[in-house]
C-alpha cells in the first residue's frame, strides 16, 4: 500500500459491512484511523479486531445514523480515539422492497433518515472538525438511482436522488473552507444489501441474472470496486473534483437497451 491516507482520520458510516466494510479497510491498510460507525456490533467489532492485529488503527462506535445525537457522539468518540476527522464518508444505507402505496409513513421515515438526514447530520456535527484541516473530504454514496428510477423501490430511488443533490449543496457551500465534497454511484455491487434486494423476488438468482444482463461488463461489482473510488476522492489524487458524481457501474448507464452476451472477460477470475 502506498499510505495516500497516512496520518489521517477518517469516520466511516455503514463501514461494518459491504462498501463501507470494503472502504474501513481500504484506508486503514492506506494509514488512516478509521472509526467504523454502525448498528451491526457483532460485524463492526470483528473487522475493527482485523484491522487492528494487522498493525491498522480503527475503532467500532455504534451509532443510528437517523438520530442526530448518536452522530454527534460518534463524531466526538471519533475526536477522542483518533483526533478530529479530515475524512467523513457516509456508506449507510437501506433499501426497501415494496410499492409507494405500501409504505407507511414511519418506513418512508426511516429511509429517509438513513439515507439522507445522517448526511445532514454528519455535517452538522462535522464541520468544525473537518475544517480543522486545510484540506477535508466527504464522499457520500449515491447510486445509479440517483438518475434513473427502479422498480418497486420509490423511496429508495428518491433518497439516492436526494443524496446527489446534497451532495452538490455541500460542495458548494464549504467549498471556501477546503473540504470538497463528491457523490459515489454504484450500480449492481455484490452486498448483504443486494442479496436481500434479490431475496424478495421469486426466483433470486434468476432475477439478477436478468438484472445483469443489463451490464456491459457483465458482472456484478465488488465493494472494493467502489472503495478504490471512495479512496481517490478521500486525498489529494481527487484535487480539483468537488461536486462531482463518479459512477461505477459496469457501463450500467451508458446504455438505454444492452444485452450482454453469456459470458464477458471481466467474469473471469
Ligand atoms: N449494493 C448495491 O448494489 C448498491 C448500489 C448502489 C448504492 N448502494 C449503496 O451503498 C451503500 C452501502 O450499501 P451496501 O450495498 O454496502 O449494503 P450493506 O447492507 O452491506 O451496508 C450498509 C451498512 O449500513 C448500515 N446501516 C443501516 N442502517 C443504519 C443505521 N440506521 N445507522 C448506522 N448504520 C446503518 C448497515 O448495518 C450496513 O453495515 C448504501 O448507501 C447503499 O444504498 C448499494
Amino acid at each position: 500500500m502506498s499510505g495516500k491516507l497516512s496520518g489521517k482520520v477518517a469516520w466511516i458510516s455503514g463501514g461494518a459491512s459491504g462498501m463501507g466494510e470494503a472502504t474501513a479497510s481500504l484506508f486503514a491498510d492506506e494509514g488512516a484511523a478509521v472509526a467504523i460507525v454502525d448498528i451491526q456490533r457483532e460485524l463492526g467489532e470483528t473487522l475493527t479486531r482485523r484491522i487492528n492485529d494487522r498493525g491498522g488503527r480503527a475503532t467500532f462506535i455504534e451509532c443510528d445514523v437517523q438520530r442526530e445525537q448518536q452522530v454527534a457522539r460518534s463524531i466526538e468518540a471519533t475526536v477522542a480515539a483518533f483526533g478530529s476527522p479530515s475524512i467523513v464518508v457516509n456508506c449507510a444505507g437501506i433499501v426497501h422492497v415494496k410499492q409507494l402505496h405500501e409504505y407507511s409513513e414511519a418506513e418512508w421515515d426511516e429511509l429517509m433518515g438513513v439515507n439522507v438526514k445522517s448526511i445532514f447530520f454528519s455535517i452538522k456535527h462535522g464541520l468544525a472538525h473537518l475544517t480543522k484541516q486545510p484540506r477535508s473530504y466527504m464522499v457520500n454514496i449515491g447510486s445509479i438511482g440517483s438518475f434513473i428510477g427502479q422498480a418497486n423501490t420509490p423511496a429508495y430511488t428518491t433518497s439516492k436522488g436526494a443524496v446527489l443533490q446534497l451532495s452538490r449543496s455541500i460542495a458548494l457551500d464549504y467549498a471556501a473552507l477546503g473540504l470538497r465534497c463528491n457523490c459515489v454511484c454504484p450500480g449492481i455491487t455484490d452486498t448483504p444489501m443486494l442479496r436481500y434486494h434479490m431475496s424478495k423476488a421469486s426466483d433470486p438468482a434468476g432475477a439478477l441474472a436478468e438484472r445483469l444482463r443489463r451490464v456491459p461488463m457483465g458482472t456484478a461489482l465488488s465493494s472494493h470496486d467502489v472503495a478504490k473510488a471512495m479512496l481517490y476522492l478521500s486525498c489529494e489524487d481527487s484535487s480539483g473534483v468537488t461536486g462531482a458524481s463518479l459512477v461505477i457501474d459496469g457501463g450500467y448507464l451508458a446504455a438505454a437497451e444492452w444485452q450482454s452476451p453469456p459470458r464477458t472477460a471481466f467474469m473471469d477470475p
